[in-house]
């Protein structure tokens, strides 16, 4: 919709729709220009001193009579705003969803459209177009086949305002399917979404969903395993075309002089890792290069390739441009809203804020080596087989110190094992030290007639090495549900500690599942302060496990699947490595249903403290998402649908 041309559409509906005329004039967006100074020490973006302000606001106010707009798109605290916010969560233990009486009318999302400049999307479900007698009838054989192909594609869901990668907590209400008498309806899936071009319609977005009691959300990429950018009913922030990036030569602050970049919320990791080989810098980013840069991947943490040399990714992080639950701008450094910034380190994305852009350390080019091999063995004589894993496993230690991170798989395909290593990634090794490195390693798979032929190559910078190195990923489906593990160093301080995990693993895969994993150690290498998981700063490995869920499983058959994962599978895994003793889990890439969340996704010393900082911050509950820091006052009623999803109301416990 854009701006101009919805003033006929608001006419023509708002009449229709509310049954009293609404006089239509003509209403801006509600925005000012602002100075681009920032305490974060580098500029505002254009886009970012593009605000909402109470000049802004009063001026909207003044072209509509028929809301009062600056209660209606106002800011927490201000008296009108405060009175309607009270009127519209009074005796609502839910956030107001579609059909209420409560929620906003279509003229009301019309006039909140101008006040956007026409950057306001009502949702289509992306497979839409494979359903003949759905609610947007838009029927067309080709886009359906064209979505059905390319469904297990990131790209996809990246470029779609609502769409996300794991389809199983939007609930699968509207599937690619080549059946068109099915049933398409919105689930899980947002109702609007902001097309975020700037700040100012972050603020309005927040600001009118919690004065008028509504879900919010915020989607990025759609990446998120657990579905955490999506929820029925909401109003949500889309900051994908947020692309802005700035190199900084020479970043100064109190704790930091080098090189840095900011990054737009929207900057997706293969961006950043080009604007990082143009400046002959190195950043780090996840192995799928398709996974957003400053949105959940920072904010809940971020492990790379690079982790074992320079920590987390959370912990390059010099300063935040937020947009906080009472709809203002602030910056969040160091020196500034310390705590909010403490919290968006590792704390998790879409609970203290919506981030609207980051600035984080870039380190000198690093050269890489790096290995491929793998070797295989049939199930009933695997003894050698286990020895060249249990021979790998046991120098850990030995690798992450070396500065060293993998990534690989033990497949059981039911009458063969097949380990593959895709790859052993040696940032600041040459042929010759990653070979002195290994070499043992290699004697030992050589003694255990294990025919292993490393591929190992070298790269001058990590973008070269790390460009399509890791495989295809696997996304978009719902056959699957996963769980992993961060696995801490204590567990290879004696042999014993060392035997009870890895013959873990090894019945793991024995009993018919796949491993999958990391050695890495990020360590904590910067010593910095932030609400990184505590188990990170002692992880020696991070490994992932997953259970197969029958195609179209019905509610009962994707329960008894997720249950035998969460407490069959992974029951041994926790025990092995309890938070008590330094395990936890990735809250990035994790189970929905892990039991103990708080302490394994954050930390039993970080959780009290995000949460009070979650309190301060948002007190109203305006951000949720599902296993977020605070996400334990309420719950998404959504039936019974065999795993948690997002396909239902949002309400207080
Ligand atoms: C194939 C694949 C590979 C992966 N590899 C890695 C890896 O190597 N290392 C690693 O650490 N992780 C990895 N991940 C996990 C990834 O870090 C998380 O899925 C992450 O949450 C994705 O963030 P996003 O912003 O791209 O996605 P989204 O799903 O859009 O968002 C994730 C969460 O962040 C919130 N959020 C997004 N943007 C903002 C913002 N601007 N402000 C506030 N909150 C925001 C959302 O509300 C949501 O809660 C991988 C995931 C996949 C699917
Ligand atoms: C393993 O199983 C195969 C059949 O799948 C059989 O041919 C073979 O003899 C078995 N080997 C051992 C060592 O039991
Ligand atoms: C790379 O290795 C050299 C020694 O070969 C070491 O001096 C340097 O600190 C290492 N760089 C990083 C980033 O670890
Ligand atoms: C390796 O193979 C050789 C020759 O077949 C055999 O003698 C030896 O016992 C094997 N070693 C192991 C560890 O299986
Ligand atoms: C070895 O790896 C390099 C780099 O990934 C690749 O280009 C090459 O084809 C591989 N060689 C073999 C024999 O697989």
């Amino acid at each position: 919709m854009s701006a101009r041309g919805s003033l006929f559409f608001l006419a023509a509906n708002a009449i229709g729709a509310l049954g009293s005329p609404v006089a239509v004039r003509d209403v801006a967006p509600a925005a000012a220009t602002v100075s681009t100074d920032s305490s974060a020490g580098v500029p505002l973006f254009p886009k970012e001193a593009v605000q909402l302000t109470d000049a802004a606001l009063k001026t909207a106010d003044s072209q509509t009579t028929e809301v009062d707009v600056a209660a209606v798109f106002g800011f927490d605290g201000d008296e009108d705003t405060t009175a309607v916010a009270k009127r519209a969560i009074k005796s609502s233990q839910c956030k107001a969803f579609p059909g209420d009486s409560k929620y906003p009318k279509e003229w009301m999302w019309s006039i909140f459209d101008l006040l956007l400049g026409g950057a306001l999307i009502k949702t289509t479900p992306i497979a839409a177009p494979c359903y003949a007698n759905s609610a947007w009838s838009d029927y067309d054989e080709a886009k359906c086949a064209d979505i059905s192909a390319r469904f297990t594609t990131s790209d996809l869901h990246t470029s779609d305002p609502t769409s996300m990668m794991w389809p199983l907590f939007q609930g699968r209400t509207c599937m690619p399917t080549d059946d068109p008498s099915g049933t398409c309806t919105l689930g899980g899936y947002a109702s609007y979404s902001i097309d975020v071009k700037n700040v100012a319609q972050v603020q309005l977005g927040v600001n009118f969903a919690r004065n008028m009691n509504l879900r919010l959300t915020v989607k990025n990429t759609g990446h998120d395993y657990i579905g955490k950018s999506s929820g029925a009913g909401a109003l949500n922030l889309w900051t994908h075309n947020l692309k802005d990036i700035q190199f900084i030569k020479q970043y100064k602050s109190a704790g930091y002089t080098g090189p840095a970049f900011k990054a737009g919320a929207g900057v997706q990791g293969f961006e950043i890792l080009e604007a990082a080989r143009e400046h002959d810098v190195t950043v780090m980013t996840g192995i799928c290069e398709t996974v957003g840069w400053s949105g959940g991947y920072i904010t809940g943490g971020g492990h790379s390739p690079l982790a074992s040399i320079y920590g987390m990714a959370a912990d390059q992080v010099l300063a935040f441009e937020v947009v906080t639950a009472d709809g203002r701008f602030v910056t969040a450094s160091d020196s500034k809203n310390s705590d909010l910034f403490w919290a968006l380190r590792g704390g998790g994305g879409g609970t203290f804020g919506v981030v609207t852009s980051v600035i984080a350390k870039a380190h000198p080019r690093i050269h890489v080596t790096k290995s491929v091999f793998s070797f295989q063995a049939p199930v009933n004589d695997s003894a050698n087989f286990w020895k060249g894993i249990n021979a790998y496993m046991k120098r850990f230690p030995e690798f992450t110190n070396a500065g060293t991170y993998s990534y690989f798989w033990i497949w059981n395909y039911g009458t063969t094992l097949d380990f593959q290593m895709t790859p052993f990634f040696a940032p600041n090794h040459t042929i010759e030290s990653f070979n002195a490195l290994t070499k043992d390693f290699f004697a030992d798979l050589k003694s255990f007639n294990i025919s292993a032929t490393p591929n190992t190559t070298y790269h001058d910078d990590f973008y070269s090495a790390n460009k399509g190195s890791w495989g295809a990923d696997t996304l978009g489906v719902t056959t699957i549900r996963q769980a992993t593990r961060l696995f801490p160093k204590s567990l290879w301080a004696t042999e014993e500690k060392f035997n009870s995990f890895y013959t873990t693993i090894q019945d793991t895969v024995m009993n018919g599942h796949t491993v999958g994993g990391y050695h890495m150690a990020p360590g904590n290498p910067f010593k910095v302060d932030n609400a990184v998981n505590e188990a990170w700063r002692n992880t020696q490995s991070f490994l992932i496990t997953a259970n197969m869920v029958p195609e179209n499983a019905t509610p009962a058959q994707l329960k008894e699947a997720s249950d035998y994962l969460t407490y069959d599978i992974m029951d041994s895994w926790r025990a092995v490595a309890p938070a008590s003793e330094g395990g936890g889990v990735y809250l990035n890439e994790a189970d929905i249903q892990e039991p103990n969340w708080q302490t394994d996704f954050y930390g039993a010393k970080h959780y009290p403290k995000l949460l009070a900082i979650k309190k301060r911050w948002d007190p109203k509950g305006v951000f949720y998402a599902t296993t977020a820091v605070g996400s334990e006052d309420w719950e998404v009623r959504d039936g019974e649908q065999g795993t948690q999803t997002q396909n239902g109301r949002l309400c207080r416990v």
